[in-house]
């Protein structure tokens, strides 16, 4: 046989055997699929790829060992079994809580969760929560808030607070004490300017929860604080111990 001939029988047999395997690996793929669907994923979003992020920037700094909420959320295991809870808990609003009212302040530690956040948490649950890829997974890094602001002084303000000394103030801290269906939290400057610091509905602080102004905001002395209703009362944060100096400079007078 001449040669040329006997070399193409052989690479036919060749292409024989690679398009059954090829068959064998497809067929190995569709039951997989089916093996999925018997799970009843039908979502694309994953954990590891998808969502873990999200709960790792708004949700884990509660939910994680020693954090300020019942059940650690820092992992696909732990995550899992409140997958049902959680959907609802974002859909109503109530995780993570946050409740300041938009454009009223506006805050550097706004965690709460944008509509595409939402939609992605909800999507996901609603697919089945499928774990994906661990290849993709981002562990948990906690971090503690920085240093700065841990230390950060507070002047209490209940009803209305006039400032003996000028302050530059960093924030709000709203305690879980705090039982008011809305709660409001404005500077007026004696120039007759006014700075709309916080404005929450519905307060449900677990524990403290602290509002992070953009910006230091500057208030001279002579500045009303007030806070309304006028049972309630938040902490103003101070954001150099040199303005605080005159700290706690300024008389409460009742809200009017
Ligand atoms: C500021 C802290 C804080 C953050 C941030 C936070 N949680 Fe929570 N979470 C809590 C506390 C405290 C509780 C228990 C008391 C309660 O239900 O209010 C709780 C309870 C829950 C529960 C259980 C509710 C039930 O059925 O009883 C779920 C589910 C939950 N959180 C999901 C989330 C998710 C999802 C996120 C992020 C998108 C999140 N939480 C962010 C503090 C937090």
């Amino acid at each position: 046989m001449p040669r040329a001939c006997r070399d193409g029988r052989i690479r036919r047999r060749w292409c024989a055997r690679l398009v059954t395997l090829a068959c064998a690996f497809l067929a190995l793929a569709w039951f997989s699929r089916a093996g999925l669907a018997h799970e009843a994923i039908s979502t694309e979003l994953t954990w590891t790829r998808d969502v873990s992020r999200v709960f790792h920037n708004r949700c884990s700094g509660c939910h994680r060992a020693g954090g300020a909420a019942p059940m650690p959320l820092t992992t696909y295991a732990e995550v899992r079994p409140w997958a049902k809870a959680i959907k609802h808990q974002v859909l109503t609003r109530r995780m993570p809580p946050w409740g300041a009212v938009k454009g009223f302040g506006a805050f550097r530690n706004d965690r709460s969760l944008s509509l595409p956040e939402i939609a992605l948490i909800s999507s996901w649950v609603e697919g089945g929560a499928p774990e994906g890829d661990r290849e993709f997974a981002t562990p948990f890094h906690a971090h503690d808030g920085d240093e700065a602001e841990r230390q950060a002084g507070r002047m209490r303000v209940r009803g209305a607070h006039v400032l003996k000394q000028p302050i530059l103030a960093a924030g709000v801290s709203v305690g879980a004490s705090v039982r008011v269906p809305w709660l409001q939290v404005t500077a007026h400057r004696p120039d007759g300017s006014v700075e709309h610091l916080l404005w929450l509905r519905e307060p449900r602080p677990p524990g403290m929860l602290d509002y992070w102004f953009l910006r230091p905001l500057a208030l001279p002395a002579g500045t009303r604080l007030v806070c309304q209703p006028g049972s309630a009362q938040v902490d103003v944060r101070l954001a150099d111990e040199q303005a605080v100096a005159g700290r706690p400079g300024g008389q409460s007078l009742p809200a009017e």
